[in-house]
């Protein structure tokens, strides 16, 4: 069989540097054990995040020297506003420096104060976002998203029977339902278009919005053409605008599927809300044609937009997570399988179960991998989310940027997973000297036991 290839070829380089393992473990020492703090030039591969770190193409670079920055009207707004609005079918489109931005508005405009938003599962800063507007943000994971070792093709399903309890004589305490597509905290697992409409019927009936957090749109169509029965024949691009036109509205960051470096945007079809949230824009971010970017930044994402729904793309995009995601597995690392679409989530709990909770065994495997390899994850687990009585998943998430890595980059993780495997015992637990009161995970101070 024909190996799937990088669809583009390589036309300006960044170098990047090895450095000894003494020099590793001094900067780990340095950084206190936490990954945000290691500078990225003292990273040899950096897999902390898909976000904002992806490739742009020549068109792209193109877009920006095409960027209008006229305050109000730019010309890139116009490009911006009719990709996002083909695509999505969202009559309101407001511009935001990134996802979060355009969580915070929503959840604002929306108001949650004692309140309910229902997820599949909550992205940490959509989490934050929620409480912090003090509202209670809920997860309903389908039966199956805890279990790593389960495989099944749309793990990232919002779980029906939950929502109908929770929708069933709510009188207004819901203040929406969010599907985050693909589910990042859940192991980057798509979610089905059969669950997005039961969503959508089911809040429609409620009377209650429903919104998708559509950062990974483009990866979720794709498994939905691949593995989902009746839409094989379909284009991404019309699969993409079907789970759009279920939805009330959108949060988006366009550092991921965007292929941007930066920003996002907030889309609906509720026109009062969609002022109120305008309002807050200009408070917050900036003017509604340019919101919270430059025009050039407007114009990269516009582009983006086009890319990302390209098949022969997402063919390798996919492909190269589940190269990534089986090589470790043959390594003798398990993950959360089956392998997701912008990153492989190692189940560090299992892989190291000399290490309880308590003591972070995703981040301890975590300072492995960099000491090992210089190579950067990131934990999801007990040091992301805090402890809580319920038992959770305690994994490394190493995300794949965007156009970025070739397959030998990925042949080297994978062999730095095989030496990992074979000093497991030596990988010790770690604990917390600092912290802050929320997303402790960026900047808490920890030391190895
Ligand atoms: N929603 C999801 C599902 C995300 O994965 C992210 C960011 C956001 C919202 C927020 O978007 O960063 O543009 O403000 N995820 C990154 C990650 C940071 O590493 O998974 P943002």
């Amino acid at each position: 069989m024909r190996p799937i290839i990088e669809p583009f070829r390589i036309k300006s380089v960044e170098p990047i540097r090895m450095t000894s393992r003494e020099e590793r473990r001094e900067l780990l020492a340095r950084a206190d054990w936490n990954m945000f703090k290691i500078p990225a030039a003292d990273i040899l591969i950096d897999l902390l995040t898909d976000s904002g770190t992806g490739a742009m193409s020549a068109e792209q670079w193109a877009g920006i020297m095409r960027g209008d920055e006229s305050y109000a009207g730019a010309r890139s707004w116009f490009r911006f506003k009719e990709r996002v609005q083909a695509l999505t079918g969202f009559r309101h489109v407001i511009p935001t420096h990134q996802g979060r931005a355009a969580e915070h508005i929503l959840f604002a405009c929306l108001g949650v104060e004692g309140r309910v938003v229902a997820a599949n599962t909550h992205f940490d800063t959509t989490r934050a976002n929620v409480e912090y507007l003090g509202g209670r943000a809920v997860d309903l994971p389908a039966p199956g998203a805890h279990d790593p070792q389960c495989i099944l093709p749309f793990k990232g399903d919002m779980d029906l029977e939950s929502l109908a309890t929770l929708l069933a004589g709510a009188d207004g305490s819901v203040a929406c339902a969010l599907l985050t597509v693909t589910n990042n905290s859940g192991g980057g697992q798509p979610v089905s278009m059969a669950n997005i409409r039961q969503v959508s019927r089911m809040c429609r009936e409620a009377g209650v919005p429903f919104y998708l957090d559509a950062c990974r749109f483009a990866e979720n169509a794709y498994f939905i053409k691949t593995r989902e029965p009746g839409f094989a024949d379909l284009s991404v691009e019309t699969i993409a605008r079907e789970m759009f036109s279920l939805a009330d509205g959108a949060t988006f960051s366009a550092k991921k599927d965007g292929l941007a470096n930066i920003g996002g945007f907030l889309a609906a079809n509720d026109d009062r809300l969609a002022g109120r949230e305008e309002q807050l824009l200009i408070l917050t971010e900036g003017f509604p044609t340019y919101g919270g970017l430059a025009g050039r930044d407007l114009e990269a994402i516009a582009v983006g937009l086009h890319e990302v729904v390209q098949e022969d793309y997402l063919e390798y995009r996919i492909a190269s997570i589940r190269y990534l995601g089986e090589g470790i597995v043959r390594q003798g690392l398990p993950i959360v399988q089956p392998p997701g679409g912008h990153a492989v989530y190692i189940d560090a709990g299992a892989f190291l179960p000399h290490v309880p909770p308590a003591c972070f065994p995703g981040q301890a495997l975590a300072c492995a991998f960099y000491e090992q390899g210089g190579i950067r994850g990131v934990e999801v687990g007990t040091l992301m989310f805090g402890g809580g009585s319920t038992p959770r998943l305690e994994l490394l998430r190493l995300a794949i940027p965007r156009r970025v890595y070739t397959q030998s980059h990925i042949d080297y993780v994978i062999a730095v997973a095989g030496e990992i495997a074979g000093m497991r015992d030596t990988i010790r637990g770690l604990r917390i000297l600092e912290e802050p009161a929320q997303l402790r995970h960026f900047s808490a101070k920890l030391e190895p036991l």
